[in-house]
């Protein structure tokens, strides 16, 4: 994705945020499957750590707004979030379970999910900041990468996994323990994301939001001359999806 492969007249590719999370409820089994069968080229998680350490798929420091529970996500362990339900607040849910599997997702289970599916299909997987366990969570994700054999792709265009931070100094351990996987560092200024931040930490590619990317288009040929692609979200909007592909952004991410 680093190979200045960005669409001038061309597709972005389309990342499913969260799953396909306009649908179903977020980061749950039924969001990313249907993703999966939508055509999604990738999809994205959040990933925050139990306290006894599990990788689990989750956006909120606090389980209360997607499920059926109270409390921070660092707190619970595993089991106790086993017991949860994400679904039932989403229009989605259906009292017969036609609504899919909404339990809880770890990165174990979406990673199976995604290198067993039919085609091939990129993880973009976000570790949030600042966390109670720091930078625990990057050597976590990196250890279940290596796990799976996917830490270390041939090259970037032909990686399964992406891991991307608003945190430069997370970018940074993944570089340095994973040199060969791709990275995006995440950010709601494009001018900072068009300085020096993503050279010195060496991302393979910078995430601007929409917004800031309609504010400073220039960053898509900025990124692409110092070897970049960008990785636009959350891009809902079909005005949004043209301006994207006009100026030449890799992925787009879309709930
Ligand atoms: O894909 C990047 C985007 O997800 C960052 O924002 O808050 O949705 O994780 P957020
Ligand atoms: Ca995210």
């Amino acid at each position: 994705m680093n190979t200045g492969d960005g669409t001038l007249g061309g597709h972005p590719f389309v990342v499913a945020h969260r799953g396909a999370s306009a649908e179903r409820p977020e980061h749950t089994r039924a969001a990313y499957e249907l993703a999966l069968k939508e055509g999604a080229d990738g999809v994205e998680c959040d990933v925050r750590l139990t306290r006894d350490g599990h990788l689990v798929c989750v956006h909120d420091r606090r389980v209360d707004r997607t499920s059926n529970g109270s409390g921070l996500v660092s707190e619970m362990t595993l089991a106790e979030m086993r017991e949860l339900d994400f679904g039932g607040w989403h229009p989605s849910w259906r009292a017969d379970g036609g609504h899919g599997d909404t339990g809880l997702l770890t990165l174990d289970d979406l990673v199976s999910l995604v290198l067993d599916w039919s085609r091939p299909v990129k993880l973009f997987i976000e570790t949030k900041h600042p966390v109670r366990y720091g930078a625990l969570v990057e050597s976590k994700v990196l250890a279940l990468l290596h796990r799976y054999g996917i830490a270390s792709p041939a090259s970037a265009d032909r990686s399964r996994a992406v891991v991307m931070s608003f945190s430069a100094a997370a970018v940074w351990r993944i570089r340095r323990a994973a040199p060969l996987l791709p990275t995006v560092l995440l950010g709601s200024g494009a001018r900072y994301l068009a300085s020096s931040a993503a050279t010195a930490i060496g991302a393979t590619a910078v995430g601007p939001s929409v917004a800031a990317l309609r504010e400073y288009p220039q960053l898509v040929d900025r990124a692409l001359a110092q070897g970049r692609s960008v990785y636009c979200w959350t891009v809902d909007e079909y005005d949004d999806i043209d301006f994207c592909r006009s100026v030449g952004v890799a992925w787009i991410a879309t709930n």
